[in-house]
C-alpha cells in the first residue's frame, strides 16, 4: 500500500464534449473518507474550459490536458501548446501515453521534448511508460521501461511535481488487467531506476500509478500492490458512478 496520498485519474481520451463534461460533473458526487485521495481528471482540450469554470468553487479536482505540442507556438495546423493549455485552466499534462506513442508514433526523444514544454508552462507531467505485449512475451519489460524512463527521467530532475504511470499496453481497453504483482513488479523497476537517477529521496516523491482496464471490482487489490500510489483509469472514469466509487476505494 502506498505511503503517498493516493492519486485517483481519469483520462477520458476522445469522450465527452462541454456539455457531457457538465454533466458528469454534475454527478460526480463522491464521498471519500478521510484519507481523501488526490483527483485528476484529462477531459479533451475543447472540454477543459467547461471542467475548470464548473469546478472552480470547490476545486475538488485537478484537470490536465491529454497531448500538447511540444513548441511554444508555430505554424502546427491542428495542435495547441502547453501554455495554451495552462491558459484554459489545465495544471497537469500527460505525456507519452501509449496511444500517442502507438497509434501517433511519439518517440521517446518527442515525450521528452513534450514533458520539457509542459513544465516550462508550469504544467505538472504524469509520464506514461509501458510495454506491448510482444515486448513482454520477449522478456523486455525491463529493458523497455528503463529505455522510456531514461528519456525523460533528466527532465524531471528540477520538477517539483511530477507523477509515473505504468501502464501496460496489453492491458489498455482490453479488458485484460496486470496482477497485483505484475503491476507491483513493473513499479518496483520504475522506483529503483528514477533512485538511481534522481536520487533515492526525490524517487519516492514521485506517485507511480497503475492503468490499465482498471475498474470499481479490481480497483482495490491494485491499490493494495506494493508501490501502487494511485490510478489512471479511462474506460471506468466515463461514469461519474463508476468514477466515484474507485475514489471512494482509495480513501
Ligand atoms: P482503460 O485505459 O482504463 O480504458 O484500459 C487506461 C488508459 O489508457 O489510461
Amino acid at each position: 500500500m502506498t505511503q503517498h496520498r493516493p492519486v485517483i485519474a481519469g483520462n477520458w481520451k476522445m469522450h465527452h464534449g462541454p456539455a457531457a463534461t457538465r454533466a458528469f460533473l454534475e454527478d460526480f458526487t463522491p464521498e471519500p473518507g478521510a484519507s481523501a485521495p488526490r483527483i485528476l481528471l484529462f477531459p479533451p482540450m475543447v472540454s477543459l474550459a467547461a471542467a475548470t469554470s464548473f469546478d472552480a468553487r470547490d476545486r475538488r479536482i485537478e484537470f490536465g490536458v491529454q497531448n500538447t505540442h511540444e513548441a511554444e507556438e508555430g505554424a502546427f495546423t491542428g495542435e495547441i501548446s502547453a501554455r495554451m493549455a495552462a491558459e484554459v485552466g489545465a495544471e497537469l499534462a500527460l505525456v507519452g501515453h501509449s496511444e500517442r506513442r502507438h497509434v501517433f508514433g511519439e518517440s521517446d526523444e518527442r515525450v521528452a521534448a513534450k514533458t520539457r514544454a509542459a513544465l516550462a508552462a508550469g504544467l505538472i507531467p504524469v509520464v506514461c511508460v509501458g510495454e506491448t505485449l510482444e515486448e513482454r512475451q520477449r522478456g523486455e519489460l525491463e529493458t523497455v521501461l528503463l529505455r522510456q524512463l531514461d528519456a525523460v527521467l533528466p527532465e524531471l530532475r528540477s520538477a517539483t511535481d511530477a507523477l509515473v504511470a505504468y501502464e501496460p499496453v496489453w492491458a489498455i481497453g482490453t479488458g485484460e488487467t496486470a496482477t497485483p504483482a505484475d503491476a507491483a513488479q513493473a513499479h518496483a523497476l520504475i522506483r529503483r531506476h528514477m533512485a538511481a537517477v534522481l536520487g533515492p529521496e526525490r524517487a519516492e516523491q514521485v506517485p507511480i500509478l497503475y492503468g490499465g482496464s482498471v475498474r470499481p471490482s479490481n480497483a482495490r487489490e491494485l491499490l493494495s500492490a506494493d508501490d501502487v500510489d494511485g490510478l489512471l483509469i479511462g474506460g471506468a472514469s466515463l461514469d461519474p458512478r463508476s468514477f466515484a466509487e474507485i475514489v471512494e476505494l482509495a480513501s
